[in-house]
């Protein structure tokens, strides 16, 4: 089987629970001890940890993307696997099997790797849309369903996948309804020079990945991830987001704009940006900081502004600037 499941080494759990908002600051903390980043990705990374969403890291080869999911992982005590897609992996070698136990003459389910909290998807454009379409299916619906019987997955569940922004040979492009599984995309880009000669200095020594300690309990996140779905919103609020919605959806520049799930994503992630600044309720800051990242891969750029080197992340910021924040 293609599909490796790592689970992760006994590791200790670390006896501090604490306020939702110290246990982001400790994650934080935590990924930049060995991510090199630009800090505000590193924070959307945690908010989307809070917001229990799925995380999609796209960028160039060898600048980070596996290191970072892999930080996460590590800061939180919960259970992992990994999987690196590839063309001849099934949809089995990711949600599990069912094989007959010739003692008790039945089938048996094995779970596959999905069943786990933090599940590391590698160059998820990499397998057939087949095998995509079963984990995005897990996604949504947080079950596997076998044989007629349906299995529950565990909480918290995160996929971060990682993929490469240039097309090679033997990819599939996920496709926009795909993509709109995912709650944020971020980049991580090149380092600083001063950071990238510091990186290698690191990198050349021990693995810092290996001594990387975690510093949240699977429940602790839970518990951060229900407090955040708690966070209260004004109906003004939610009216701003779907007027951002909206403009999205008649701006020029856009062949397809944000749907209503995409407004959920921008609204649970606020929250979880509220929680994580120990607020219990969200203001417009909440929702500007965090619509680029979270809209972007959802919307696909008219053929003009493709042609004219415009991307997503630019319009999203645009619309952001045009839509009045209610007062
Ligand atoms: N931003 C970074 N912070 C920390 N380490 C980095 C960073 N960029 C690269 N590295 C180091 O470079 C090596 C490659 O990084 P990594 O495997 O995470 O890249 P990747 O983006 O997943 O690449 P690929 O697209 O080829 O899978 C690792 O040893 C990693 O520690
Ligand atoms: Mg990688």
């Amino acid at each position: 089987m293609d599909g490796e499941l790592a689970r992760a080494p006994e590791r200790p759990v670390v006896a501090q629970s604490g306020t939702p908002e110290a246990l982001a600051r400790r994650v934080f903390e935590n990924l930049r001890l060995v991510v090199h980043a630009p800090e505000e990705t590193l924070r959307l990374v945690v908010l989307c940890l809070l917001a229990e969403g799925h995380l999609i890291i796209e960028d160039f080869p060898g600048v980070g993307k596996t290191t970072l999911a892999k930080a996460l992982a590590r800061s939180v005590s919960c259970s992992f696997s990994r999987l690196q897609f590839t063309p001849d992996l099934l949809p089995s070698d990711v949600t599990g099997v069912s094989v007959y136990d010739q003692r008790t003459n039945e089938f048996e389910f094995r779970p596959g790797p999905v069943f786990a909290n933090l599940l590391l998807v590698d160059e998820i454009n990499r397998a057939s849309p087949k095998t995509q379409a079963a984990l995005l299916e897990c996604m949504q619906e947080h079950q596997v369903t076998a044989d007629g019987v349906s299995y529950r997955l565990e909480r918290p569940f995160m996929v971060l996948a990682t993929q490469n922004p240039i097309e090679y040979e033997g990819t599939y492009a996920l496709p926009e309804a795909e993509l709109d599984r995912f709650s944020m995309r971020v980049s991580i880009g090149y380092p600083p020079l001063a950071e990238e000669a510091r990186m290698l200095t690191e990198q050349t020594g021990a693995d810092p990945l290996e001594a990387l300690r975690p510093v949240a309990s699977g429940e602790d996140v839970l518990g951060a991830i229900e407090a955040a779905r708690h966070v209260y919103v004004e109906d003004s609020l939610s009216r701003y987001v779907v007027a951002l919605l909206r403009h999205t959806r008649t701006e020029s520049r856009l062949y397809l704009g944000a749907s209503p799930r995409a407004g959920i994503a921008l609204l649970r992630v606020a929250k979880a940006r509220a929680l994580s600044e120990g607020r219990d309720y969200v203001v417009p800051d909440d929702v500007k900081e965090i619509a680029p990242a979270v809209l972007a891969h959802r919307l696909i750029l008219a053929p003009e502004a493709r042609s004219a080197g415009l991307d997503a992340a630019a319009v999203v910021g645009d619309v952001v600037e045009r839509t009045p924040v209610p007062v």
